[in-house]
């Protein structure tokens, strides 16, 4: 029968026969699939797994920090950790379009990754956490918005450069199993239950060009409404869950004056495949509860709205 401690035992004795005593490199990106291969690869060949997790700067709030927290001193696994927040803004500055920027953002990740990759010697391996459906999808014919964490070391063209064979001990399984694998590895519950984060991150949440400013400000007020809805039990509820930043002027009273500031939108879906998706209807008084605070703690926030578009035709995303 199907256990998580049955697929694990077997992915570990597979991994092992085909690694044997030889170093694998892993692309950490901060998400459940690569962080539930680390743990695997971890617990089958220990010390031969190097890991290099780059740090674009558009993820979550401190979740860089958390990824080291939880691969590097929790379980033990060796985390290069790269800062590549300025090379990104860098990047991005005077950038609006947003398939422009999901290259850029893309490309970029690729360049990092590959240039610490190539200080590295004697490693034959490339792990992915490439899962089923992501070898379904990339079979068949791609729609829109490229799956940029995912296929970017291929495209990187590493393998062939550093003549890397590809380690994909989660190829044959899907996104609950992988869940409950990483649960069984040892992975904290909250980070492998987390909600879907696409690869380009804050990048196309910022809407138009991307500022370490306004990424900050995103960060701060996406954290508000994922604590909110986590104290209110309403996170497990909803698929997907994350603030949006405005680059739109709209005035508030602050104290005696007005002020001319941004405006936060606000985006919650349930969705079983993420093809269709609806809004999430939230209780009034909580979203209520989520715009006081942001604008109180975030001062150059003054408006914040709720999305009440579903998928089709609005995206969950919005660029
Ligand atoms: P949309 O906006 O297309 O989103 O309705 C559907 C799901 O895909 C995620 N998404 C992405 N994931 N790279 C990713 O890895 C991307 O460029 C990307 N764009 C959207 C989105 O968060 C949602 O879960």
């Amino acid at each position: 029968a199907w256990t998580p401690a049955g697929i694990i035992a077997d992915a570990i004795a597979s991994v092992r026969a085909q690694v044997g005593t030889q170093r694998v490199l892993l692309g950490l990106s901060g998400g459940v699939d690569s962080s539930v291969v680390a743990a695997l690869l971890k617990r089958a060949i220990g010390a031969q797994l190097i890991c290099v997790f780059v740090d674009t700067g558009l993820l979550r709030l401190a979740e860089g920090d958390q990824v080291m927290a939880t691969m590097a001193e929790h379980m033990g696994v060796q985390v290069i950790r790269i800062n590549a927040a300025p090379r990104f803004f860098t990047a991005l500055a005077g950038v609006s379009d947003p398939e422009a920027k999901r290259k850029i953002i893309g490309r970029l990740f690729v360049e990092v990754f590959d240039e610490e990759a190539g200080k590295l010697s004697d490693v034959r391996w490339l792990a992915q956490g490439t899962i089923y459906p992501d070898v379904i999808e990339s079979a068949g014919a791609r729609t829109g918005k490229a799956h940029v964490i995912k296929s970017h070391h291929n495209v990187g063209g590493l393998p062939e450069r550093m003549n890397l064979r590809l380690l994909e001990p989660l190829r044959e399984l899907f996104k609950d199993e992988v869940r409950r694998i990483g649960v069984e590895l040892g992975l904290p519950h909250a980070m492998v239950y987390r909600h879907p984060f696409p690869g380009p991150g804050l990048g196309v949440r910022v809407l138009g060009e991307v500022r370490a400013e306004y990424v900050a400000l995103l960060q701060h007020a996406d954290a508000i409404f994922i604590e909110e809805l986590r104290k209110a039990g309403l996170y497990d509820t909803i698929s997907q869950a994350f603030a949006v930043f405005l680059p739109v002027k709209s005035v508030g009273v602050v104290g005696d004056g007005r002020a001319y500031e941004w405006v936060i939108a606000l985006r919650a879906v349930e969705t079983i495949d993420f093809m269709t998706a609806r809004w999430a209807r939230l209780p009034y008084e909580f979203l209520e509860l989520v715009s006081l605070r942001i604008i109180n703690e975030l001062r150059d926030i003054s408006r914040v709205v709720y999305d009440i578009s579903s998928k089709p035709p609005a995206t969950i995303e919005w660029e």
